[in-house]
């Protein structure tokens, strides 16, 4: 991993290790990742608040879209999947959800915990083909601290069986 998301993810355990509150934690990695990561206009959280719909949660940037149906949209997708969505151009990407103009490129980052996908994060650039795979790498590294948090706290507690 890069100097750069090393220290990042640094930043981010640093942050996270003496609170418990979810959305405290949350709130304060959305800024972080407003604050450090270059040529963004959106980054936040979407919360898998029952099995089929994710809710938005904390984020940076202008209001966005409230809820997002599973298989939906560039966030839907990576939550159905279970997959990490690297978007060079939001405008090829069928089903991608404009909430804001300016949008370009994307990737959006499953939260997994107790087996199932509990959250996204959701990282938008007004320049295509922000994202690299280094990018993929680093963010990779920080979602797999993120889901250490107590994830019981987001309601997700009758999602029951994955629909993955
Ligand atoms: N573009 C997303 C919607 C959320 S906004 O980018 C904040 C999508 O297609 O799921």
């Amino acid at each position: 991993m890069s100097d750069f998301y090393t220290s990042l993810c640094a930043q981010a355990r640093a942050l996270t290790q003496d609170e418990p509150d979810l959305v405290a934690n949350l709130s304060n990695i959305s800024a972080l990742l407003n604050l450090c990561l270059p040529d963004l206009n959106w980054v936040g959280f979407y919360l898998r608040r029952s099995p089929e719909i994710l809710v938005l949660g904390p984020f940076q940037g202008k209001p966005a879209c409230l809820r997002i149906p599973l298989g939906q949209g560039v966030c839907g997708t990576a939550a159905a999947s279970g997959q990490v969505q690297r978007v060079a151009n939001v405008h090829e990407f069928a089903g991608h959800i404009a909430c804001d103009a300016a949008s370009n490129a994307e990737i959006v980052l499953p939260i997994f915990a107790q087996g199932q996908v509990m959250a996204v994060l959701d990282i938008d650039s007004p320049s295509l083909n922000r994202f690299s795979a280094e990018d993929e790498a680093g963010l990779s590294e920080l979602v797999k601290l993120l889901e250490n948090l107590d994830w019981s706290q987001a309601s997700c507690s009758q999602l029951g069986a994955p629909s993955l």
